[in-house]
């Protein structure tokens, strides 16, 4: 099979890719709107005017319809919906976990995806909710897998997605990952994942998406079904997902909830429109309200922040900063900021992942002291073989005449080979005023690489006040 996901830039575990499909190649990564068949509030050409390169849609509601069903079968998906660029569609595996049952096969609504040239078809897959018995996460994960098994025997044109299932369990997670890198599919989704996001659980996301990917390995393109909210598309792209899909730019409008990249605002509630979007420039907030034409305007609006929120994403992956957008964005919500510390905890994972070669970097938070670079400094530090008279310093221009070494300090990396001063990380721009969670993540690296070091002796040159105290201190 000729190579469908192509990446071309990477930071952190997030990249910019190319995916190819029937109708033509998506960069990732890319929200797709969520399209309801019968009542689209923004009609599909209007979305691909918008920036949509890409929608979904619900195969299971096309399929029980018979005049929706009739037309698809006949005239194709894309005439049905009037777009003409890739189109994903969902089998109904979402009305499955709502209502409890589906009246199709899992062969037929597959066969039916293939049937109207869906560019990625979705097996109906069993979306286990977060928390339950380790016993029905494992019985329920067995069913998804043998779908999965016949899914991927079936002769096709298009794409074929492999939902990862498996609740909060991390290690039913991992493994559920390595099945489906065993098999011939093309997307991954990590499913199941709704009832974590509405409940503000993202610590659980990141353990959940974090544990998928590890056993999925790197290569593959990976859609987080259901994370639809622009707030979180930067946390979700640096942990490597690729593709997203949005009902919450309609399901937020139909609730006159107006969203940005901090959160969702109740229109009521607001004094003015945060926005320059087409229609943030030309209602004011009192018109939008009374307007007839309220819902599919604010629909329109919410669709154009998460869209802008994407290309923001890509932009900080081409500069190397996604980092900096992610301390911006979690800032937020302090449940965000939970899960952007998880994600911190993942060092070693995300620093194998990382490039390493990036420009100089800017150390404007407290979570700066969590970013890989430093973490892969505090972990390798033991590694620094020392003897004799050995100098650390903030000061370089103090006396250094009668050392064996010099080693310049700086929060948050704490000591680092004087050497070294000029290359990244340690060119870091920091304030000259550190946090106290950048100074305690160098004191401990030092405290660290002094317990590795027993047979050296330890001087202090330091012009911040109480930090020569603080590093002789046990
Ligand atoms: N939409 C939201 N979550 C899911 C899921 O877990 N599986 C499928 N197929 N669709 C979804
Ligand atoms: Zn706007």
């Amino acid at each position: 099979m000729p190579d469908r996901f192509e990446i071309l830039h990477k930071d952190l575990a997030g990249r910019i890719g190319r995916l190819s499909t029937l109708h033509g190649t998506v960069e990732t990564p890319v929200l797709m709107p969520v399209v309801n068949p019968h009542l689209p509030l923004i009609p599909p050409g209007e979305l691909q005017k918008m920036g949509a390169d890409m929608i979904i849609t619900n195969s299971y509601i096309i399929h029980q319809d018979p005049a929706l069903n009739a037309q698809a079968m006949e005239r194709g998906l894309h005439d049905l919906l009037g777009f003409s660029r890739p189109i994903m569609t969902d089998s109904g595996a979402f009305q499955l976990s709502v209502y409890g049952d589906i009246d199709v096969s899992p062969l037929e609504i597959l066969e039916f995806q293939f049937a109207i040239k869906s560019d990625i078809s979705v097996p109906l897959d069993i979306p286990t909710p977060p928390d339950v018995s380790r016993d029905r996460a494992e019985a329920e994960l067995k069913i998804t897998e043998e779908r999965l098994v016949q899914a991927a025997s079936l002769e096709r044109e298009g794409l074929l997605a492999c939902p990862i299932q498996g609740s909060t369990y991390a290690d039913l997670r991992e493994r559920a990952g390595r099945f489906a890198a065993e098999l011939p599919f093309d997307v991954y989704p990590v499913g199941g994942v709704v009832p974590l996001m509405e409940a503000y659980r993202y610590r659980d996301l990141v353990d959940v998406v974090v544990a998928a990917k590890k056993g999925l390995g790197s290569g593959r393109p990976v859609h987080l079904f259901g994370a639809g909210h622009p707030m979180i598309f930067a946390l979700a792209t640096a942990m490597g997902c690729d593709l997203f899909d949005s009902a919450a730019y309609a399901l937020y409008a139909r609730q006159d909830r107006y969203l940005t990249v901090h959160g969702t605002g109740k229109l009521a509630d607001m004094s003015y429109l945060p926005c320059s979007c087409p229609v943030c420039e030309k209602h004011t907030l009192k018109e939008l309200i009374s307007s007839p034409e309220k819902t599919r305007l604010l629909a329109r609006h919410n669709l154009y922040v998460s869209l802008a929120e994407m290309r923001q994403v890509k932009e900080s992956i081409r500069e190397g900063s996604l980092w900096d957008l992610l301390e911006t964005r979690c800032r937020s919500h302090p449940r965000m900021l939970d899960g952007l510390r998880r994600l911190a905890r993942q060092g070693q994972w995300l620093e194998r992942l990382d490039s390493a070669g990036k420009s100089t970097f800017f150390c404007t938070s407290a979570e700066a002291a969590l970013r890989p670079e430093v973490m892969r400094h505090a972990r390798k530090i033991d590694r620094i073989s020392l003897q004799g008279e050995v100098l650390i310093t903030d000061d370089p221009q103090v006396d250094t005449t009668g050392y064996d070494r010099v080693l310049y300090f700086k929060p948050p990396f704490g000591p680092y080979p004087a050497e070294l001063a000029e290359t990244y990380p340690f060119n870091a721009e920091v304030p000259e005023e550190a946090d106290g969670a950048a100074i305690e993540q160098a004191v401990s690296i030092a405290k660290e690489l002094m317990r590795a070091n027993p047979g050296a002796r330890f001087s202090f040159r330091m012009k911040r006040e109480g930090m020569e105290e603080r590093l002789r201190s046990k």
